[in-house]
């Protein structure tokens, strides 16, 4: 064939493949860090900056707020294709439809969704930093900007499918702004931001970024074994990061801000104080709900099935806590996909075999760094026998005669889901933590699970001749 030949057949075959190539990409973070390599290697030598510059761009991360600490999106290079311009655009422009989807937004492998425009904005502000720690704008771009149209936080969101993820749909038809996964990618935003502030040498490539961040796998000893820079240590780190009361300055910084760059009169001394007011309040929710509260995995991100028949609501706050051990599943799970297989699994034999109206548990602790929602809150379990309307029931994945599951994993729940239980009004403030076997006859936790909880603040023995 002629050079004429082949030269149009061979863009025929790119242009096809380029749609193809859209076509199979996911909304998951692992398609996302591939399209981020795809930018990264059509600029070969260009910095992170230059690449988050390009992101935005594609995305339209342009306004005048944003540009106040980052600078125009516009940073010149190759010209993205018009398939992985559109790719880029739709998963990085964050927006809430009127029907309740969430937009802007990836599964990352961990199970947990995140907003990616506060990411990309919290490591942009980052990379931009001349002194280690001093971040301009960190706060207000990932996440102060948005955290007094709210009031109310949330909520969470589930998605079409976790194979290949496309459309996420928001638990509540009244969302907030700051819903969860915007929480997420901004608290990794600041974090990742954080870390990646004025470091010496040659910065790292952004999709090596976050790759080592979102999909580092566990080996056997789970978080106790990992890095501390892991996305399935968002909060703890977060927490370490931002005191609450800096956060809420940085809100009403961001209101004079906005109100400035828009052109409209500055707020008034009575405004402010009221501003400060709204912000206070949504502060403490918002330290209640994502800083005090573990990171729990809800129901439809672990495939369950509904509950059959009509809950029994519980009266709150209730007095019991009650620890159990699978048993089987015998082995502790380290990843996303094992602990939602091994919830599946355990609501289906409480079902079909057991004959339950649910997964008997309140709540499961995964090893993977996640609680998991069994009946929640809200809902009597079927976990302690004649003790179901007084206590919550939460069991660790795994059996625990001799060995004990992660301190991660036991440390979220003696200290994180306890205090966030009682902070919520959901346990009574001098709760009884007890293991199933001081209530019903059963080995269950485990001898090793059971000798360690009795070591735990809150542990209770069984008041004599009641
Ligand atoms: C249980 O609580 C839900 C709200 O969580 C409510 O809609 C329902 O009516 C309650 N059921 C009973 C029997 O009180
Ligand atoms: C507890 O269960 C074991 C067998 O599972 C049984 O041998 C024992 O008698 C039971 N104890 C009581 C007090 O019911």
């Amino acid at each position: 064939m002629d050079k004429g030949g082949w030269k149009p057949a061979l863009a025929l075959v790119v242009a096809l493949l380029s749609t193809y190539a859209e076509a199979t990409s996911s909304l998951h973070m692992d398609d996302f860090i591939e399209a981020v390599r795809r930018v990264e290697d059509g600029d070969p030598g260009s910095d992170p900056l230059a690449v988050l510059r390009r992101l935005r761009g594609a995305a339209g991360l342009n306004d005048a707020f944003i540009r106040h600490f980052l600078g125009s999106a516009d940073s010149g290079g190759p010209k993205l294709n018009p398939s992985l311009s559109g790719y880029l655009s739709k998963a990085v422009h964050h927006r809430v439809t009127e029907d309740a989807k969430e937009e802007g937004v990836v599964l990352t492998p961990d199970g947990t969704t995140v907003a990616l425009a506060p990411l990309l904005l919290g490591i942009e502000a980052g990379f931009l930093a001349k002194t280690a720690g001093r971040v301009r704008g960190l706060y207000q771009l990932t996440l102060a900007k948005d955290l007094d149209s709210s009031p109310v936080l949330g909520p969470d969101g589930c998605w079409d499918n976790i194979a290949s993820p496309q459309v996420f749909t928001l638990l509540s038809s009244s969302p907030s702004a700051l819903t969860a996964a915007r929480v997420n990618g901004g608290m990794d935003g600041a974090v990742l931001g954080m870390e990646v502030s004025a470091k010496d040498g040659r910065p790292p490539a952004l999709s090596g970024l976050l790759t080592e961040y979102y999909c580092r796998p566990l080996e056997s000893k789970g978080l106790d074994a990992a890095p501390r820079l892991v996305s399935r240590r968002r909060r703890e780190n977060f927490r370490v990061l931002a005191a609450p009361p800096v956060l809420a300055r940085q809100v009403v910084k961001a209101e004079e801000l906005q109100r400035r760059l828009t052109g409209r009169s500055k707020l008034e001394v009575k405004e402010k104080k009221q501003l400060l007011a709204l912000v206070k309040e949504g502060m403490e929710e918002f330290v209640h709900k994502y800083i005090d509260c573990p990171p729990i995995i809800p129901r439809c991100m672990w495939g369950a099935e509904p509950y059959r028949g009509t809950p029994t609501n519980l009266s709150l706050p209730l007095s019991f806590m009650y620890i159990h051990h699978t048993h089987t599943p015998s082995q502790p799970c380290l990843t996303f996909q094992q602990c939602a297989a091994d919830m599946r699994s355990m609501q289906r034999f409480h079902q079909e075999d057991r004959g339950w109206d649910d997964i008997g548990y309140s709540f499961v602790a995964g090893s993977d760094g996640y609680i998991y929602e069994g009946r929640g809150w809200l809902r009597q379990g079927a976990h302690t026998l004649g003790h179901n309307s007084v206590g919550y029931g939460v069991s660790f994945i795994g059996d625990y005669v001799t060995g004990l599951p992660s301190q991660h994993s036991m440390g979220l729940v003696r200290d994180t889901l306890a205090s966030c239980a009682v902070g919520g009004g959901r346990l009574v403030a001098d709760f009884v933590l007890q293991g199933h076997r001081q209530v019903v006859n059963t080995s269950c936790p485990g001898d090793a699970l059971y000798a360690e909880i009795r070591g735990w603040e809150h542990f209770g023995e069984v008041k004599k001749g009641k």
